[in-house]
């Protein structure tokens, strides 16, 4: 008999490939494909991988491209959340799940982080547990 694994897509927005310089005291000083080998360690038996684009059209494109290829998406639109109707549109017209991640709690942080054009249209969100939050969006798959 086959079983085929799991598969996940973690799409990362704008800056996010500046994690382990960028602002340590808010996002860490892990660079993110320095997790990515421990998240794929710590979940042996899901098919995971990544892209990263500072691109909000790209960012459209990568969504899209995962429709229907992936299990599920977990979308870290970093600033993006905040601003982009389109963003928000391509996770509601893809049929994949999608959780949105967040590193920081931007529920803490300044009031144009409270607003997000993605998680109407989310499986889920999951915000400010550091890197850690990107696990627990995996779990949530699994
Ligand atoms: C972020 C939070 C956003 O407000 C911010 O613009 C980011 C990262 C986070 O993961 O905490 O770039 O999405």
């Amino acid at each position: 008999m086959y079983f085929s694994c799991m598969k996940l897509h973690i799409i990362n927005g704008p800056n996010l490939n500046l994690l382990g310089s960028r602002e340590p005291t808010i996002y860490g000083a892990t660079t993110f494909e320095a997790f990515f080998k421990q998240l794929t360690a710590q979940f042996p038996s899901v098919e995971l991988s990544y892209y990263q684009s500072n691109i909000e059209g790209e960012l459209i494109d990568a969504l899209q491209a995962a429709d229907t290829l992936y299990d599920g998406v977990i979308l870290n639109a970093a600033a993006y959340t905040h601003t982009s109707v389109a963003i928000g549109d391509a996770v509601k017209a893809i049929a994949t799940p999608v959780v949105e991640v967040h590193i920081s709690n931007v529920y803490a942080r300044e009031e144009y982080r409270h607003l997000s054009y993605i998680a109407p249209h989310a499986k889920g969100v999951i915000a400010g547990l550091g890197m850690q939050s990107y696990a627990l969006a995996v779990q949530s798959f699994v």
